[in-house]
């Protein structure tokens, strides 16, 4: 049975890869800074503070591989993504590690959004530790997407970059493929992992309206960004890599008639 700890369990990515590692038979850690008191049965549940640097050793002994998916998108990026990643390698080769997965994001090298920058340093890092690293680069998940329009939901008109094109994925499928990797062998850097179509902010958008039955006008707000830029020129997408499935109206009709709610103010955007 392969040993496995989720850092970052509680969040979008952790959370579907929970049931899946224990689904795949493996033995499952999860880190939080905040544990919830009520969970699966078979999962063990750690505190783990990479920016206080607490839990770290304890959640790594006895491992087999660790899943790297705590992250800052919001406040302090530089020492939790950064810092707190090159903390969790130390400790990663001193424990033996087998196989660190790093989840990651498509295009960072090329565009310069601060969150991004920050998470090509921590890359780099992964990359160029002594420990045996899989390296997982993903397009935007759909639950961030619609988390990003539910910002301008409420307002009259949705002022939005509509030229920003996104290739939007399932966390599932992602969570799928990572399983797939959760090996006692790592894999180094694997391919890119988008979803199955390339849209505009402007369909995004489109779509997400009728499905939560607005009728507010779209409007193009021109933001001279060099972030904007980039993703209007296609860095946030990988064109040959339609990996996922799931389209974003397939998402958006299983979500909206489940009534979750998107917002979640801990994200930042890049929009
Ligand atoms: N979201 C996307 O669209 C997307 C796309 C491609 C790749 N990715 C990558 O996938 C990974 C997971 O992203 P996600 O969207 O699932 O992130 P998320 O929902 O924001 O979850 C991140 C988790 O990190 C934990 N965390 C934050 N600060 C911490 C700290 N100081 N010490 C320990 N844990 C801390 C939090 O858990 P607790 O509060 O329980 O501690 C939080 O639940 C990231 O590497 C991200 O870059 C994301």
């Amino acid at each position: 049975m392969v040993r496995t700890l989720v850092t970052g369990a509680t969040g979008t990515l952790g959370t579907a890869l929970r049931p899946r590692l224990t689904a795949a038979g493996h033995a499952v850690r999860a880190a939080s800074r905040s544990p919830p008191e009520e969970t699966e049965e078979d999962i063990e549940w750690v505190e783990f503070n990479v920016l206080e640097d607490t839990g770290i050793e304890s959640a790594l002994e006895n491992i087999d591989v660790v899943i790297h998916t705590a992250t800052a998108p919001q406040g302090d990026t530089a020492a939790v993504d950064v810092q707190g990643t090159k903390r969790l390698l130390e400790v990663a080769e001193e424990a033996s590690i087998e196989n660190f997965i790093y989840p990651s994001i498509v295009g960072i090298d090329d565009i310069p959004f601060s969150y991004y920058k920050h998470k090509a340093t921590a890359e780099t890092a992964v990359e160029e530790s002594n420990v045996p690293v899989t390296i997982v680069r993903a397009t935007q998940f759909h639950s961030f997407v619609a988390e990003m329009l539910g910002y301008v939901a409420k307002l009259p008109v949705w002022p939005l970059p509509t030229k920003m094109q996104i290739q939007p994925i399932d966390v599932g499928e992602v969570a799928d493929i990572i399983v797939d990797y959760t090996t006692l062998e790592a894999s180094g850097r694997i391919g890119p992992i988008g979803g199955p179509q390339i849209h505009s902010v402007g369909e995004l958008a489109q779509a997400y309206r009728d499905s939560r039955g607005h009728r507010r006008p779209i409007i193009r707000l021109p933001i001279p960004s060099k972030t904007v830029a980039a993703f209007r020129t296609g860095h946030a997408i990988c064109p040959d890599h339609m990996i996922g499935t799931v389209t974003w109206e397939e998402w958006l009709a299983n979500r909206y008639t489940s009534g979750a709610d998107e917002t979640d103010p801990r994200v930042q955007s890049p929009i």
